[in-house]
């Protein structure tokens, strides 16, 4: 059964009646694009809330709200077929208090357009978010510049609700659904697809290596020649500060008109799957989280610790003296010359190999640990595993692990995150991983703090934070909370590769 309200205080009262609530704001005239984000929200959610309201704060003073299209028995059908559990569609919404999106995400695309709009969308989805209380709202890519500044409403003011963005629903012919292509005219429509096409002429030049965003412009605009374009614009896909060349994505968007129907669409530009960079010093917990970050979002992980471990297990394997000072250069060959080699075990633990043979458990001995940090300031071992590094993640789609993910291997990660933990909590730890109960916890603390000042002190690619990483101290917060909160900023401050 689906309820509808157009009482704020009725529903509120409802709502209160409820547990987790997945919310679909909407202005009406429902289409096959709202309906892809009410089947989510009531697929992901014990309750799914939709709300019908065309906002006046958000149309300009020629704009088309007198004419937007209102079926609201058609949509109250829609919401039913998707098992929506109340719409909540208010005849009005008085509201005289003004949100302002983030000044720098205003400056471009549809915004200089149209002055004052953003500012009535956030204003009235914060105004819907405090009636409804979701946990997770729903949006849709087809808006990318709402979901950019709505993204930055939820973190700047610490919103307790989970945005989940979803990919654009198009027509068969490419045309995004929208509720003005009721508006257009037969011979409108029949043109209306070039927008989407253009976009596309751009995605196959970028997948044809074009990285100048003006070059992709053109392309695009080339390809739709009987529509009016208001604007074509190349922008970062959450900043959305303009591009002159893209480097790991973007957003290119636009805005065409066809007679008085203007129509909006925008494709994601991703040279490559999202990077995450994870590190920290020894023993905060960086591989068991990176692991399971990588497990649950899908990507690869790679154990850049454990290559070095690789090479200490091989050069003392070959009998090298690395208390010796001038062990560098034969340490430096040995990492040149060995097959070092990583795979995925079941169990989301890694198994690793030199020149063939299985190390996994050799690396992980108090004795390499002891060595390791040693092997790592080599500057030619540094160099030949950086570039294995590197060669590992450059197309993407990897959580990697290390001392100098973020800073030095990869300073365009599109997430880096700085895991730490005192000393006393990692040493507590680390007791706890090798299952003894007879180890000195003060010799152990002691060990931490020496290898700290000797990784962050190093010549080569010390042990420090990226300016731009995220600092997680996990003291006090358990492995899922971690990776929960991992997870939650790969999905609020990258790129989805679905969209
Ligand atoms: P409206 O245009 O009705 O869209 C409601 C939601 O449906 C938005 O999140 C929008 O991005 C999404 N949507 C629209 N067309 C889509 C398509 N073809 N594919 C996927 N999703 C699509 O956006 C608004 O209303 C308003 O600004 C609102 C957020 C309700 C505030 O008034």
């Amino acid at each position: 059964m689906t309820r509808l309200f157009t009482e704020p205080i009725a529903f509120q009262e409802w709502r209160r009646s409820q547990g987790v609530v997945g919310f679909v704001p909407t202005m009406g005239a429902l289409h096959a694009g709202h309906e892809a984000l009410l089947r989510r929200a009531k697929a992901e959610n014990p309750t799914a809330i939709a709300s019908i309201f065309v906002n006046p704060l958000q149309f300009g003073p020629h704009e088309d709200w007198e004419r937007y299209p209102r079926s609201l028995g058609d949509d109250l059908d829609r919401c039913r077929r998707c098992g929506i559990d109340a719409v909540f569609a208010p005849l009005a919404l008085p509201v005289m208090t003004q949100v302002q999106p983030a000044p720098h995400l205003v400056q471009t695309l549809c915004a200089p357009h149209r002055p004052g709009h953003f500012g009535g969308v956030a204003t009235i989805v914060l105004k819907l978010w405090q009636l409804v209380q979701p946990q997770r709202a729903y949006f849709g890519q087809k808006d990318g510049q709402q979901v950019a500044i709505l993204r930055h409403l939820v973190r700047d003011l610490s919103l307790p609700l989970a945005l989940t963005i979803c990919p654009t629903v198009r027509e068969t012919d490419g045309l995004a659904c929208s509720s003005r292509n009721a508006y257009l005219t037969p011979a409108q429509r029949a043109i209306a697809p070039q927008l989407y096409g253009a976009l596309q002429r751009a995605v196959a030049e970028f997948a044809a290596g074009e990285r100048a965003a003006a070059a992709l412009c053109a392309t695009a605009r080339q390809a739709a020649p009987e529509v009016t374009w208001q604007y074509l614009e190349c922008v970062h896909p959450l900043t959305l500060s303009p591009l002159t060349a893209v480097e790991s994505g973007a957003m290119l968007a636009g805005a065409v008109f066809l007679g008085d129907t203007r129509l909006i669409d925008n494709v994601m530009l991703r040279a490559r799957q999202p990077l995450v960079a994870i590190d920290g010093p020894a023993g905060a917990g960086k591989s068991t989280v990176a692991r399971r970050v990588a497990d649950r979002l899908g990507l690869r992980y790679f154990d850049s610790g454990a290559t070095y471990r690789a090479i200490a297990w091989a050069a003392l394997r070959a009998g090298l003296d690395l208390a010796d000072p001038g062990s560098g250069e034969a340490v430096g060959a040995i990492a040149a010359g060995v097959n070092l080699d990583q795979q995925p075990a079941a169990d989301l633990s890694t198994r690793v190999f030199v020149d063939g043979e299985e190390v996994t458990a050799a690396i992980r001995t108090p004795e390499i640990s002891r060595w390791v940090s040693v092997v790592a300031a080599v500057p030619a071992v540094r160099a030949v595993l950086g570039a294995q590094q590197q060669a590992a993640g450059r197309s993407g789609g990897v959580v990697m692990e290390g001392r100098d993910i973020g800073t030095a291997i990869f300073p365009q990660a599109e997430l880096k995150i700085y895991l730490t933990a005192s000393v006393a909590e990692r040493a507590q730890r680390r007791l706890r991983d090798l299952g003894e109960t007879n180890l000195d916890l003060g010799a152990i603390e002691a060990a931490i703090r020496e290898r700290d000042e000797r990784d962050s002190t190093r010549a080569i690619a010390p042990l420090r934070r990226a300016p731009d990483a995220i600092q997680i101290d996990t003291d006090g917060l358990s492995i899922d909370r971690i990776v929960e909160i991992i997870v939650e900023l790969y999905r609020s401050q990258t790129v989805d590769p679905s969209l």
